[in-house]
């Protein structure tokens, strides 16, 4: 059996205004009708035969995550909350946890909440062809095909062939230099951040490499609360594991890593020029959303709730909302996580 799970904690600071803690990106519609979390589930739905997803969660954000998904057509899911994020390692044993404590050991396909895939027949094809090799206890990754030397991502050095092939090397976020060489040097992919791996595989590397990690998890797990579809993580022993994503704790350390590159439509919609990128644009290169005129301007993105007017402007991102207004060039908004640090720090 394959299990989805919604990897759905991250709070999306580089899309503010728009994404805020108490509302982070998964729960916009930013990049279509529905939000970035009922996508999610939506486009894997029909592999799942009739399992329901099994989502991770801020606890804050339960009655988000329930309600989003009922709006789907998903009566219950499994909703493992996290008292305090502790990135991706922690949740992911969590729901392997989960996963298992029914007797079952499934495949879990894990997603984060936040990405684009424009062409879901690929991926779930691509599901489909990875899912022997998870089978059989490896821990699956789908790579993309780099198209820059980013460093916000993980970089998959995958042995020559065809399909499903060996991890030669794993580095998450590599300096600028070294991306620019794995770039030149051909071989490489872009880690996408979705999984497939046998719930009992994941916790047994996780151990292997970060058993701290995993005690922490597990005693979290087994005082936990139950209360309806939510499983409420014990708050003290979840909080007194070290915080670290799956990429390092896991994915960079063992040897059972494969890689599947895949070519379908994928982007982490990590800032508001990705967000541009996969949004419509008009015959000049603007991306509209909500009451926008655009008088000689080109390659923009505005987002507005009132009237916003761009006049002679190029690559720029206007934001507007309620309580706040972005206006940044659009290459340079990588910098609008200072902006939400900044806040934090003056409150
Ligand atoms: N439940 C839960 N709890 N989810 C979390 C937590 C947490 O504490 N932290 C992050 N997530 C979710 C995020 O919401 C997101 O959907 C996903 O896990 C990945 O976390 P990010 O914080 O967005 O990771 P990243 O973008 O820095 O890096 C990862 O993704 C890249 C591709 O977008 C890595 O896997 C990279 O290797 C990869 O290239
Ligand atoms: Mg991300």
């Amino acid at each position: 059996p394959l299990q989805p799970v919604l990897l759905s904690g991250g709070s999306g600071t580089r899309l503010w205004p728009l994404s805020r803690e108490a509302y982070p990106k998964q729960f916009l519609p930013l990049a279509g009708e529905r939000t970035m979390l009922q996508d999610t589930w939506l486009r894997v739905a029909g592999l799942a035969g009739d399992a329901a997803p099994l989502v991770v969660a801020n606890e804050e954000h339960r009655f988000l995550a329930a309600e989003q998904l009922r709006q789907v057509g998903v009566e219950h899911a499994a909703i493992v909350l996290e008292p305090v994020g502790r990135n991706t390692a922690p949740a992911i044993a969590a729901a392997a946890l989960q996963a298992m404590a029914g007797g079952d050991d499934p495949l879990l396909l894990v997603l984060p909440s936040d990405h684009v895939v424009r062409d879901a027949d690929a991926f779930r094809d691509a599901v489909r062809a990875a899912s022997p090799a998870a089978a059989e206890g490896a821990l699956v990754t789908f790579g993309i095909v780099p198209e820059s030397p980013e460093t916000g991502f993980g970089y998959i050095q995958a042995e020559p062939g065809e399909g499903v092939r060996r991890v030669l090397r794993f580095v998450e976020k590599p300096d600028a230099d070294t991306a620019r060489q794995y770039l030149e040097a051909g071989g490489y992919y872009w880690n996408s951040g979705m999984f497939l791996l046998r719930a009992s595989r994941y916790l047994e590397e996780l151990g292997r490499f970060r058993p701290d990690i995993l005690a922490a998890v597990r005693a979290a797990f087994d005082a936990a609360k139950r209360d309806g579809d939510f499983v409420r993580l014990d708050k003290d022993a979840f909080a007194a594991s070290p915080s670290d994503s799956i990429d390092y704790a896991v994915m960079e350390k063992t040897d059972r890593a494969m890689v599947l590159p895949v070519d379908i439509g994928w982007n982490d919609v990590g800032s508001w020029s990705a967000l541009w990128d996969v949004s419509e644009q008009d015959g000049d290169g603007n991306a509209r959303h909500g009451d926008v005129i655009a008088v000689d301007s080109r390659n923009s993105y505005a987002y507005a709730r009132r009237l916003v007017a761009l006049v002679g402007v190029e690559d720029l991102v206007v934001v507007e909302t309620d309580d706040a207004v972005l206006v940044a060039r659009k290459d340079k908004v990588q910098q609008v996580k200072d902006v939400v640090a900044r806040l934090k720090a003056d409150q």
